[in-house]
């Protein structure tokens, strides 16, 4: 099966592991592509809804890979068994992502492959003040869409900044077509919202301030990975 471009790069992401744990699953397609392709040896698919669960069981079954997924329907990672070692979080927003994680806090030697759809300094912020260190984070676009997958591990940030927060040290370290996409995007984003508050008739010195400062340093990170 071909996955789509930002499912693919989640998968390259994880890479290689033994035993996958993908919540959120919708119709199952990362796990049938990674065990199709021998990058796991098992998978559990989990999903709090039972029709994106059921989709999912039906596509497993289609490719007769049912002996190696088990289909989970729970919140987040509830009823997950703890012996996985790749976690996948895709397509959700960067708070629930935070706060699945955070209900159950999944085993130290594994892997996070997490892709959010929004709020990616919040879910940031939550892996770097609690003991994650983001070892890679890449930009991937689609026709009309531009996302970020990122790679955490358990590890110690000492201290990050708003930088690190708009974009994690890895992302900045790769010169990457679709990662300047990613922040050109929210230049435009912040630019918009920039422009909203010095129209205001209220005056709103503390958040243009600090829209500027996000500007600024949007518009750093932009070069350096130009
Ligand atoms: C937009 S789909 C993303 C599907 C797939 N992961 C992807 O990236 O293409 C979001 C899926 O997450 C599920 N979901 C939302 N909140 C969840 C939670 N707390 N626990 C488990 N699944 C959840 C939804 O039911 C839905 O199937």
């Amino acid at each position: 099966m071909k996955l789509s471009p930002r499912l693919k790069t989640v998968s390259d992401a994880v890479g290689k592991c033994n035993i996958l744990a993908d919540v959120g699953t919708d119709h199952g397609y990362i796990p049938v592509y990674m065990l199709e392709e021998g990058l796991c040896n098992k998978a559990y698919a989990s999903d709090i809804n039972e029709g994106p669960l059921s989709r999912a069981e039906e596509f497993i079954k289609e490719k007769g890979l049912s002996h190696k997924c088990e289909t989970i329907l729970c919140n987040g990672l509830e009823n997950v068994p703890r012996d996985y070692d790749a976690l996948v979080i895709a397509g959700m927003g960067g708070e629930t992502i935070a706060s699945i994680i955070d209900a159950n806090s999944p085993p130290e030697n594994a892997k996070l492959v997490l892709q959010p759809m929004t709020e990616e300094q919040t879910l940031r912020k939550y892996l770097y003040t609690h003991g994650y260190k983001i070892t890679d984070e890449t930009g991937i676009s689609e026709p009309g869409h531009v996302y970020v997958v990122i790679t955490a591990q358990k590890g110690i940030t000492e201290s990050f900044s708003l930088k690190d927060l708009i974009a994690s040290p890895a992302f900045c370290s790769k010169k990457s077509e679709d990662g300047r996409a990613y922040i050109m995007k929210n230049i435009k984003k912040v630019t918009k919202v920039l422009d909203g508050l010095k129209r205001s008739t209220t005056p709103k010195t503390e958040e243009i301030t600090s829209a500027e400062n996000e500007l600024d340093l949007l518009k750093i990170i932009y070069e350096e990975i130009n």
